[in-house]
């Protein structure tokens, strides 16, 4: 929901997608979206489309670019892995630090996350550090321990009050399942996101962008966008179809709910 500090931001993960035509196509397409839109538009593409894309949005084009992750080290022997310094160079305004993929398939710690979210900070970029708890902890009554210590850890490598950072909050349970969390439980998992951002930087919480991610489509975000903490959204599959990107990104709080 729009708040005088708070600009909505949608942003389309595309993950592992597209071909450099498509990626080219998306990516203009996302750019109109962005000047005819409401809300400030991100995308995050492949790495190796990044370039491209930003040559597709066009100098000075409203729509941000990101990658959908860094490593912690400027440069070094690791082999397939992008630094901080790279995406900056190319131009990219955002990063994801913590998607749940980089979590749960590539084995990201809390501690490679957060130091990885220094490494954007340090870079310049604006990191987008991303929690979320699984199906099981879930059902244990886990949630909010699992969001404080992935909260907790990304804050810690914040150096300032002036750092930007946007929060997403993804349960696992609903990325790629077509089974969204209800606004409900995204309201009260946002409610203790900004509460305990709050803890220790009021104005951090009332200014940070906390989106809401996992099986967001142009028939649900109205309702996400209607709750008072959600800022947003990260939008997986949906995303990577124009068309239903631009509504979603369009969308207004309350729109098809
Ligand atoms: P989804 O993915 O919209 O396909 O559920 C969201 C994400 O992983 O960011």
């Amino acid at each position: 929901m729009t708040t005088p500090e708070r600009t909505v931001l949608v942003a389309g993960n595309w993950k592992m997608h597209g071909t450099r035509a498509e990626a080219v196509a998306w990516a203009a397409a996302a750019h109109e979206t962005a000047m005819a839109g409401p809300h400030e538009v991100a995308v995050f593409p492949p790495a190796p489309w990044l370039e491209a894309v930003i040559a597709a949005a066009g100098a000075g084009s409203p729509l941000g670019v990101g990658g959908q992750a860094c490593h912690p080290e400027p440069k070094g022997a690791f082999t397939g892995a992008v630094s901080a310094g790279m995406l900056a160079d190319l131009g990219c305004r955002y990063v994801l630090c913590g998607h749940s993929e980089r979590r749960h398939v590539f084995g990201e710690t809390d501690e490679f996350v957060a130091a990885s979210l220094g490494a954007a900070l340090e870079a310049g970029l604006t990191p987008v550090l991303c929690v979320g708890e699984t199906a099981e902890e879930r059902a244990a009554g886990q949630t909010e321990a699992v969001l404080a210590r992935q909260l907790d850890a990304g804050l810690g490598a914040v150096r300032s009050a002036a750092d930007p950072l946007v929060v997403a909050y993804e349960p696992v349970w609903a990325i790629g399942s077509g089974n969204p969390a209800t606004p409900t439980e995204a309201a009260e998992a946002h409610g203790f996101l900004r509460a305990r951002i709050a803890a220790n930087d009021p104005e951090r919480a009332a200014a940070v962008r906390i989106l809401y991610g996992g099986s967001v489509k142009a028939s649900n975000i109205g309702g996400f966008l209607a709750v008072s903490d959600v800022d947003g959204a990260l939008v997986g599959g949906a995303a990577l179809d124009p068309e239903s990107f631009a509504q979603i990104a369009c969308a207004e709080a309350g729109a098809g709910a």
